[in-house]
C-alpha cells in the first residue's frame, strides 16, 4: 500500500516511542526505572474522577460543540482572568482534545507552505514536526548556557526573516525546566511587535514552578500581545490528566474561529464527559495541585542533590518536571567497550543498563538527556545509583 511522502517524513515521537520501550521491557520481567514519561505518577484527584462519572450518569455521552462545552469554556475565561490578568470572551476559547491538538490547530491555522517559524531550542520536539507537517519551515535558534537557555532579543531579531509569522514560546520549558521572566518576555514582545508577527505560548507547565518564581504569559504584556498571541494550556500535567485529553487555546477571533472551522473537520469535540470533569478540576481543588507541586519540588531537589554529589552538570530547572543532564564530559568514552558518541547511544546502552531516559538530540541538544522527576523518590533513589554505577564504569 502506498504511504504519502507526506506521512513518510514524520518521525514516531520519541518519548512515546521509549515509554512503551520501557513498558515492554518490564512485561519481559527485566528491572528498569523508567524516566522518561511526560506524565504525573500521581492519580487523577477523585473529586475530578467522581464528576465525570456523574457527568455520564446525566448522559454527557453525545456530541459536544465542537470549540467545548458552555461551562468549560466559561470555567477557562475564568482561569485566565484569575491566573493570568487576561480577558477573553468565550467565544475566543476553543477546547480540545490535548494541547498537541490544540498546537497543531493554532500552526496550521496560522502558517502557510514555506512560511518560517522560530523556534528556540532546546524544544519539545513536537513542535519541530508539527511545523513541518503543516508545510512550515522550523527555523531553529539555539539558545546559549548563559542566557538560561532562553531567547533573548537579539538572537530573536536575528532569526526573523520576510517569512516569519510567528515564535513558539514554552515557558516553563519542556525539556530545560526554563522560565522567562516577566522582563525578559517584555523585552522579546517589543521585538515581536516591531516585527508584527505572533506568538505562540505554550503555558501547559505554567502551575509547576518552584523557589517561587512567578508564571507569566506573554499575551498579558500589551495590548498588542494579547491580540497576536495563542496561549495553549490544558489539564494534564496540572490536574495529573494526561489521559483524559483535554486541551484548550485562546486566540484572537478570527483565528478562533478558523481554528474551530479546522477542528471541526480534524478531531471535532473533546470527550464529552472528560470536559464536565475538567470544569471541576478548572474550578478547585488548589491544595491538591499544591500538593502535587510540593511533591514534584521535593523530587526536584533531591535528584538535583544527587547529581551534585555525582559531579555531574544540569540546568536547574525552575519549572515543569524534567531535568536535563548535562553529558558532555562523557561522550566519547565507552562502557563496556561500547562507545558513547552522543546522547542516542549514551540512552540506548543506559537503557541495557536498568535505567531509561529521553536523548537530548531530538530536543536539538546532543549533549544531554531527559529525565523526569515525576515518578517515585524510590525510583529515584534506585535509578541514580544504576547511573553513578554506569558513569563509574565509563572510560
Ligand atoms: C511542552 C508541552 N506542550 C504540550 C504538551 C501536550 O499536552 P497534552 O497532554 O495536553 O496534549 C506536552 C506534553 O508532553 C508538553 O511537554
Amino acid at each position: 500500500m502506498k504511504i504519502s511522502k507526506k506521512a513518510q517524513s514524520v518521525p514516531a515521537s520519541m518519548t512515546l516511542e521509549i515509554s512503551a520501550k520501557v513498558k515492554q521491557l518490564k512485561s519481559e520481567g527485566k528491572s528498569i526505572i523508567g524516566f522518561t514519561a511526560g506524565e504525573p505518577n500521581f492519580n487523577t484527584p477523585d473529586y475530578i474522577i467522581e464528576s465525570a462519572k456523574q457527568a455520564l450518569d446525566n448522559g454527557m455521552t453525545k456530541y459536544t460543540p465542537v470549540a467545548g462545552i458552555p461551562e468549560l469554556k466559561k470555567a477557562i475565561v475564568e482561569k485566565f482572568k484569575r491566573d493570568n490578568g487576561l480577558e477573553y470572551e468565550e467565544s475566543q476559547i476553543i477546547v480540545s482534545d490535548g494541547a498537541k491538538s490544540s498546537l497543531f490547530h493554532a500552526i496550521y491555522c496560522l502558517v502557510d507552505e514555506g512560511d518560517e517559524v522560530i523556534i528556540p531550542a532546546p524544544f519539545w520536539f513536537t513542535y519541530e514536526e508539527q511545523v513541518k507537517i503543516c508545510g512550515g519551515k522550523p527555523v531553529i535558534v539555539q539558545t546559549k548556557a548563559e542566557n538560561g537557555y532562553k531567547i533573548t532579543p537579539s538572537e530573536l531579531e536575528n532569526a526573523i526573516t520576510d517569512k516569519t509569522v510567528t515564535i513558539l514560546i514554552n515557558s516553563p520549558s519542556n525539556p530545560t525546566g526554563a522560565l522567562y521572566s516577566k522582563e525578559e518576555l517584555l523585552a522579546l514582545s517589543k521585538v515581536v511587535e516591531k516585527h508584527n508577527l505572533t506568538v505562540i505560548s505554550d503555558e501547559i507547565y505554567e502551575k509547576l514552578v518552584y523557589d517561587g518564581v512567578e508564571h507569566v504569559s506573554i499575551a498579558s504584556l500589551s495590548p498588542y500581545m494579547k491580540e497576536n498571541t495563542i496561549v495553549v494550556n490544558g489539564v494534564s500535567k496540572t490536574y495529573a490528566m494526561t489521559g483524559w485529553r483535554v486541551g484548550y487555546l485562546a486566540a484572537p477571533k478570527a483565528l478562533a474561529g478558523a481554528i474551530s472551522r479546522v477542528q471541526g473537520h480534524t478531531t471535532s469535540n473533546a470527550c464529552s464527559f472528560a470536559q464536565y470533569a475538567s470544569v471541576t478540576a478548572l474550578q478547585g481543588g488548589e491544595d491538591v495541585i499544591e500538593n502535587m507541586r510540593q511533591d514534584f519540588d521535593e523530587r526536584r531537589k533531591y535528584m538535583c542533590s544527587l547529581l551534585d554529589e555525582m559531579g555531574v552538570k544540569y540546568i536547574k530547572p525552575q519549572g515543569a518536571f524534567y531535568l536535563f543532564i548535562d553529558i558532555s564530559q562523557f561522550i566519547g568514552k565507552a562502557f563496556e567497550g561500547k562507545v558513547i558518541d552522543g546522547s542516542m547511544a549514551f540512552a540506548s546502552i543506559l537503557t541495557e543498563n536498568g535505567v531509561a531516559l529521553i536523548p537530548g538530540l531530538p530536543f536539538h541538544a546532543d549533549n544531554f538527556v531527559r529525565v523526569s522527576y515525576a515518578v517515585s523518590i524510590d525510583d529515584i533513589k534506585e535509578g541514580f545509583k544504576r547511573i553513578k554505577a554506569f558513569i563509574d564504569k565509563l572510560n
